[in-house]
C-alpha cells in the first residue's frame, strides 16, 4: 500500500471509530470512503454494534454489502445522524469541491440530510482557495452543451466528463461537466450562480455543510471542528 493509500485507511479507521451504536449513516463515495465502509463493517462484526446505512453511490452499496453494513433508504429514513465522506478540495472554511467520483448529487442529499458532516481527506486535499481542481457539475443531457454555454460565461470553458470515449453518464442518468475556475473567490456566490442555470442538476461545490474534517497526514490524524 502506497503512502498515500495508508493515510485514507487511517481517517477512514479514524471516521468509523465516531460511529456510535445505532446511528444512521450516510456514506460517501471515493477511494477514501472504501476504507471507512470496511472498517464499519470491522466494528459491527467484532463490537456487535448496529447502524443503517444510505449509499451515495452505486459503488458505495455494493462494498457495503461486502462488508456487511446494513442498508437503509430515505423511503424509511428521513433524517441521519451523520454523513461520512471524501473531497477532492477543503479549504480553511470547510467548504469543498466533490464529485471526483461522479456521485456529488446523491453525496449533497446524504449530507443535507445529516446532522453532521465530517470530511475524510488525506492531506493533500487543503488547499487556500478552491478551484485548482476542476468543478464537477452534472447536468442534464437533454441540451447540455446550451448548459455548457451558460457555465462558460461564469469563467472556465467546462469539459464533459468521458469514459471509454463516449459522455461519463452519472448514477442519475445525467452527464458531469469539469469546470477549471483556477481560483474560485466567492464558493458560495459561484455555486448560486451555477444553481441559477436552467440544465444544472446539481454542484460539487459543499458550502456551509462539513461541520468537521478529519486529515491524515505523515505526523498522524488530526480532526478540526467548526
Ligand atoms: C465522489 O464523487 C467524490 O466527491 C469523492 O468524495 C472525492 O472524489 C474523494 O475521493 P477520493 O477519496 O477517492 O479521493
Amino acid at each position: 500500500m502506497n503512502t498515500q493509500d495508508q493515510l485514507k485507511k487511517a481517517v477512514g479507521e479514524k471516521a468509523a471509530s465516531l460511529v456510535k451504536d445505532g446511528m444512521k449513516v450516510g456514506i460517501g463515495s471515493g477511494s477514501t470512503v472504501y476504507w471507512l465502509v470496511r472498517a464499519l463493517g470491522e466494528r459491527i462484526q467484532k463490537e456487535g454494534i448496529h447502524i443503517e446505512g444510505i449509499p451515495s453511490s452505486i459503488q458505495t452499496e455494493e462494498w457495503a454489502k461486502e462488508f456487511g453494513v446494513p442498508l437503509t433508504d430515505f423511503a424509511t429514513t428521513k433524517e441521519l445522524d451523520v454523513t461520512i465522506d471524501g473531497s477532492d478540495e477543503v479549504d480553511p472554511d470547510f467548504q469543498l469541491i466533490k464529485g471526483g467520483g461522479a456521485a456529488l448529487f446523491r453525496e449533497k442529499i446524504i449530507a443535507q440530510a445529516a446532522k453532521e458532516l465530517i470530511i475524510i481527506v488525506d492531506q493533500s486535499k487543503l488547499v487556500e482557495q478552491l478551484g485548482a481542481y476542476a468543478l464537477p457539475v452534472e447536468i442534464l443531457p437533454f441540451a447540455w452543451e446550451r448548459t455548457a454555454y451558460e457555465i462558460e460565461k461564469l469563467g472556465c470553458v467546462p469539459a464533459l466528463r468521458l469514459k471509454e470515449g463516449k459522455p461519463l453518464v452519472t448514477d442519475n442518468g445525467n452527464y458531469i461537466v469539469d469546470c477549471p475556475f483556477e481560483k474560485i473567490k466567492d464558493p458560495a456566490e459561484l455555486d448560486q450562480k451555477l444553481q441559477k442555470i436552467v440544465g444544472v442538476v446539481e454542484t460539487g461545490l459543499f458550502i456551509n455543510m462539513a461541520t468537521s474534517v478529519i486529515i491524515g497526514s505523515p505526523e498522524g490524524v488530526s480532526m478540526k471542528e467548526k
